[in-house]
């Protein structure tokens, strides 16, 4: 089983740093900074819970909202509003989706995500903004909020800081993970959505229960 892990965090290792991930994978067009094997878990998601709305924090160039759009557009139901602090000029434009400009943990943005988030019964949360603990921990006190049971509050990026890459990277989502499930018992890690055996985001699947 060791054999195993060591061979997993080789190959996650050698798939992180060809930077791949960055500017080279698209979805239909798009630049999304994604391991396509957690768009796969993603897709999985969204057709178990049908949600309402996705709030994504940290758009980048649109891929992945656009990307998480597709997919509920397969379904037939579903809104996005994706959040940042300095979108890019070329993000694209879905009917599905709903782009806000600002930090993810301003008044301002909350106070929208508040007014979107009324009366449903179905909100997942995705945090893929600014990575560090600090920044990550502040998103996950506030928009656990929005997480309706039985959805998930999925946080990126928890493999930096040598889980197994980017091992200089210092406190980050995972250690920002592991200070919030000790204050919450109200989301549980699902291991199931780490089945694909590589993702950039382990720890980082919780279903609030
Ligand atoms: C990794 S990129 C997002 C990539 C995109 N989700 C994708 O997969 O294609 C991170 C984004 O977070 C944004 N960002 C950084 N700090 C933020 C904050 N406090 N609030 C909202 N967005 C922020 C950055 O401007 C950047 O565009």
């Amino acid at each position: 089983m060791m054999a195993n892990v060591n061979i997993i965090n080789d190959f996650h290792k050698l798939y992180y740093e060809s930077y791949v991930w960055r500017g080279q994978t698209f979805w239909l067009g798009i630049p999304i900074y994604k391991c396509p094997l957690d768009l796969w878990i993603y897709q999985e998601i969204i057709f178990q819970i049908k949600p309402d709305l996705i709030i994504e924090s940290g758009t980048g160039d649109g891929g992945s909202a656009f990307f998480l759009a597709s997919v509920c557009d397969a379904i037939g139901t579903g809104t996005i509003c994706t959040i940042d602090i300095q979108p890019s000029a070329k993000i694209p434009q879905h009917q599905r989706i709903i782009y806000l400009n600002g930090s993810s943990t301003s008044p301002e943005i909350l106070k929208i995500i508040r007014l979107l988030t009324k009366g449903l019964s179905k909100v997942i949360v995705i945090l893929d903004s600014d990575h560090t603990k600090e920044n990550v921990l502040a998103e996950l006190r506030t928009y656990s909020d929005f997480v309706t049971s039985g959805s998930y509050l999925i946080v990126e990026d928890t493999n930096i800081n040598n889980n197994p890459v980017l091992p200089d990277f210092g406190p980050g989502p995972m250690e920002a993970v592991k200070e919030f499930l000790d204050e919450r018992t109200d989301f549980v890690i699902d291991k199931n959505c780490e089945k694909l055996l590589l993702t950039f985001f382990p720890n980082g699947f919780l279903k609030k229960i």
